[in-house]
């Protein structure tokens, strides 16, 4: 399979001399297409900091991401938000859905945002898939913290983007809750042809990945 993610000596520092941070140390990563990449590190280790840069939600000190052979880096800051809305899904711990709009309208909100329409049969396949139909007029708050998740995993899920990044996206769930719902994400994205890099400190959750990647001190390897 194709390489659809790819970085180069990837480095983020904050702050400087003595008090300089190394948060992500030299990556140098591939993931192919429609693979499912857990990575995994404890507290402090650069696991968000890392996704954000393969995101493009933050810049690198140093080295290179591409998306599907673009060096995002290389674009305008406009270019790449555009570009990001369009490949990139997000799932956050947090959830991150809007409290005053039902969950269609959440799921469908990022694409409106692109100016497109929801594809009504699409979205409602996804829906299904992640048994969350009898919801879909409900706010976020009437549901319970797995299903809010799945509105989110929904919400990245509904304008098709290639690669779906979920920073602990059960940190906020309970273990039974968080298999379920990180079981709908691969069973989902496997279902529409989607890659995911997902963060997590707990290596149970990890091992639903194809491949385990290992972050320590900002240094990533490969496990095992
Ligand atoms: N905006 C920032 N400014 C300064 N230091 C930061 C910032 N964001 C993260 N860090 C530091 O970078 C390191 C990695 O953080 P982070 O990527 O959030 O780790 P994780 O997600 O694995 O808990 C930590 O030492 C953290 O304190
Ligand atoms: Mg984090």
């Amino acid at each position: 399979m194709e390489t659809i993610l790819k970085t180069e000596n990837l480095c983020k520092y904050y702050g400087k001399g003595e008090n300089q941070v190394r948060a992500v140390r030299s990556a140098n990563l591939a993931i192919k297409k429609g693979e499912f990449t857990a990575i995994v590190g404890k507290s402090g280790s650069g696991k968000s900091t890392l996704l954000h840069l393969l995101g493009g939600l933050d810049y690198p000190t140093n080295g290179k991401v591409w998306v599907k052979e673009k060096d995002i880096f290389s674009m305008k800051e406009e270019e790449l938000a555009i570009f990001r809305r369009r490949k990139i899904g997000f799932v956050f711990q947090a959830f991150n859905l809007v409290s005053s709009i039902n969950v269609w309208e959440n799921i469908a909100l990022p694409l409106g945002l692109d100016g497109k329409e929801a594809d009504e049969v699409f979205v409602r396949d996804i829906i299904n898939t992640l048994g969350i139909t009898d919801k879909i007029y409900n706010l976020p708050n009437t549901l319970s913290g797995g299903q809010q998740q799945r509105v989110a995993i929904a919400r990245a899920l509904a304008s098709r983007p290639d690669i779906i990044l979920a920073d602990e996206p059960t940190g906020n769930l309970d273990s039974r809750t968080s298999d379920e719902v990180v079981t709908l994400l691969k069973t989902s994205s496997q279902k529409y042809g989607q890659t995911v890099v997902m963060i997590t400190h707990d290596e149970d959750i990890a091992q639903i990945a194809n491949r385990i990647l290992v972050i320590e001190d900002g240094k990533v390897v490969e496990q095992g």
